[in-house]
């Protein structure tokens, strides 16, 4: 069986499918396709159907990973499909988790940022209405938290990485 993992944003244009793109590219690395599915999702309707923007189409390209995917919305059905749920931001969070009314999957919805090896970062800062270094932030922080998701995963699964 393998262990899924949902990245979710508000758009799933720019932090989230950044996030999977990034994981996959990890697993990969690490020849662990066949233990970890990785997915992502927006809170919004607002760009179902969209690919990635096209500016973190761009910082992702810079370092070598190439955005796959369309924008879907989250769905209540993701609880049950999912091991484990990656919130980019507070707002994603608790969006999550307002459809979670009885308490059910808390343990499973998690901020990003947990994973990253700088403590102070909380959130994945949304760059959709900013500059080009908002995107390369997004990126450096995301390549940063996947490593140390993979990681924590790999422990708590026992799984084998090849060197
Ligand atoms: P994302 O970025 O949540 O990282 O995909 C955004 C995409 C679209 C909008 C906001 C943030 N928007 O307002 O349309």
């Amino acid at each position: 069986m393998s262990y899924k993992l949902l990245f979710v944003c508000l758009g799933n244009i720019c932090r989230s499918p950044s996030a999977e793109n990034i994981m996959n590219y990890l697993v990969d690395r690490a020849d662990l396709n066949s233990a970890i599915i990785c997915d992502s999702a927006g809170t919004s309707s607002y760009h179902i159907g969209s690919p990635p923007d096209s500016r973190m189409s761009f910082a992702a390209k810079q370092r070598g990973i190439t955005l796959k995917g369309r924008s879907r919305q989250f769905h209540k059905s993701d609880f049950e499909n999912f091991d484990l749920i990656l919130a980019m931001d507070r707002d994603n969070y608790r969006n999550i988790l307002y459809l979670d009314r009885e308490g059910i999957y808390e343990d499973k919805v998690k901020l990003m940022c947990d994973f990253a090896s700088d403590r102070q970062v909380k959130e994945v800062p949304d760059p959709y209405y900013g500059g080009s270094e908002g995107f390369d932030n997004v990126i450096d922080l995301l390549l940063d938290a996947c490593d140390g998701l993979l990681q924590e995963i790999v422990k708590k699964q026992k799984l084998m990485v090849k060197e």
